[in-house]
């Protein structure tokens, strides 16, 4: 199964992709944590793209669209996987059919989470991670059990760079301009689902798994 997630910054996808990853043990893609790794590391890809994620900028498709290449060409995607936050433009989306086209494989459904723009304002002022896990939480709606503490490793959580108020103005416009039409692109092939990404957690991924179950 090869699921699409879309939404604006902070609708929650990469909630939803750990769950539905733990629930069909297919794996979760998440080109933001692949450069916020390779930022954490310090490795060339990183220190390229360090300032343009810092600032609420995208990426440019060359280097984005490379980096999904390879990682879709590991042995684990062989069941299936999840993109979250790829594809973003118009070009990566072509991109991405070229690389499934090549492999005789396709695109299942694209999940779109609906979210209004307050809410997803408020829930990226209050998300905390885990530098060293990855865990996400929020301050008030998903809080660790220990304030400022991992779960999973007891680290101190952070705030993203590019979750400073001046910085989300900037994703949201990027969101708006270059992969909002995303949604159009994959409505013409009849294959974007909307979700109502209010709830909790375990609310929305109940409604995902009919979706996915086609009820
Ligand atoms: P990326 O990491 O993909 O950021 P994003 O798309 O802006 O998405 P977010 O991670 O902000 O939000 P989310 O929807 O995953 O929400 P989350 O589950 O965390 O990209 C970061 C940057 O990398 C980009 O700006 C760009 O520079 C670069 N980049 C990445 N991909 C790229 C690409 N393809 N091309 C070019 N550049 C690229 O939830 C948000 C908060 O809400 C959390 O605190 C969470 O705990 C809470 N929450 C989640 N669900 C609920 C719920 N149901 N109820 C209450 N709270 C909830």
């Amino acid at each position: 199964m090869i699921l699409v997630l879309l939404g604006p910054p902070g609708a929650g996808k990469g909630t939803q992709a750990k769950l539905i990853a733990a629930e069909y043990g297919i794996p979760h893609i998440s080109t933001g944590d692949m450069f916020r790794d390779h930022k954490a590391r310090g490795t060339e890809l990183g220190k390229k793209v360090q300032a343009i994620m810092d600032s609420g900028g995208l990426v440019t498709d060359d280097i984005t669209n490379e980096m999904v290449r390879d990682r879709l060409g590991r042995a684990d995607v062989s069941s299936g996987f999840i993109l979250d936050g790829y594809p973003r433009t118009t070009a990566q989306a072509e991109f991405l059919d070229g690389v499934l086209t090549r492999a005789g494989r396709k695109i299942d459904r694209v999940l779109s989470y609906e979210v209004d723009e307050e809410l997803v304002v408020e829930r990226i002022s209050g998300r905390r991670s885990c530098p060293k896990c990855g865990a996400v939480y929020h301050v008030s709606q998903n809080p660790p059990k220990v304030t400022g503490h991992c779960d999973k490793d007891d680290t101190g959580l952070v705030q993203r760079d590019d979750d400073k108020p001046e910085n989300v103005k900037k994703r949201m416009h990027e969101y708006a301009s270059k992969t909002a039409p995303l949604k159009a692109f994959y409505a013409g092939r009849g294959l974007v689902s909307e979700i109502d990404g209010v709830g909790s957690p375990e609310g929305i991924l109940a409604a995902t798994k009919m979706v996915l179950a086609g009820k």
